[in-house]
């Protein structure tokens, strides 16, 4: 059974990342969606708030699961039996970050393959980053991120 692992920070969750889950949900048996403590950015929500929101915008998929963890994605993928790393990408300025992280992994894991698939032109335009500006001076972000992110993104900067 051939299985993919989609990591991220997830923080929030957008339509991009969605596409890409889904896409990859078509091509492999399983995706394991990993959300990713990342200590060199200051997360808006916590893992459990950023898995529970994945659990809800990705109900509609038989085949993935999500999971947390803090730890070296290289580790994670070995536990699970995972040998593809599948991420989106959406610009050149993605690639030169993503193909590092790639190498860094086969480095650490050797048979530990990345892939990439481009984002849908749809959302390429999307960041977690951009999401959160507009929604902390009040802007709809309705349409770019699943009900579920906007609901959550509305309650944390109207506080
Ligand atoms: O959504 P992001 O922030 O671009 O995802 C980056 C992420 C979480 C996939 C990356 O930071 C990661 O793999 N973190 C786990 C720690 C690790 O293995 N670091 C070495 C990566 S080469």
């Amino acid at each position: 059974m051939a299985k993919a692992l989609c990591p991220g920070s997830f923080d929030p969750p957008t339509n991009g990342h969605i596409d890409v889950i889904e896409r990859t949900a078509r091509w492999f048996d399983g995706v394991v969606v990993a959300v990713v403590a990342n200590p060199s950015k200051e997360a808006v929500f916590s893992l459990a708030e950023r898995t529970e929101m994945l659990s809800e915008a990705l109900e509609h998929i038989d085949n993935v699961s999500i999971e947390s963890f803090d730890g070296l994605l290289v580790d994670f993928a070995r536990e699970r039996g995972v040998g593809v790393i599948v991420k989106g990408l959406r610009a050149v300025s993605d690639f030169e970050y993503e193909l590092q992280m790639a190498q860094m992994n086969a480095a650490l894991s050797p048979g530990l393959d990345t892939m990439f698939v481009t984002a849908n032109p749809s959302w390429a335009f999307l960041s977690s980053s951009l999401v959160k500006q507009v929604a902390r001076y009040g802007g709809s972000v309705d349409g770019l991120v699943p009900p579920v992110v906007s609901k959550a993104l509305v309650e944390r900067f109207s506080r």
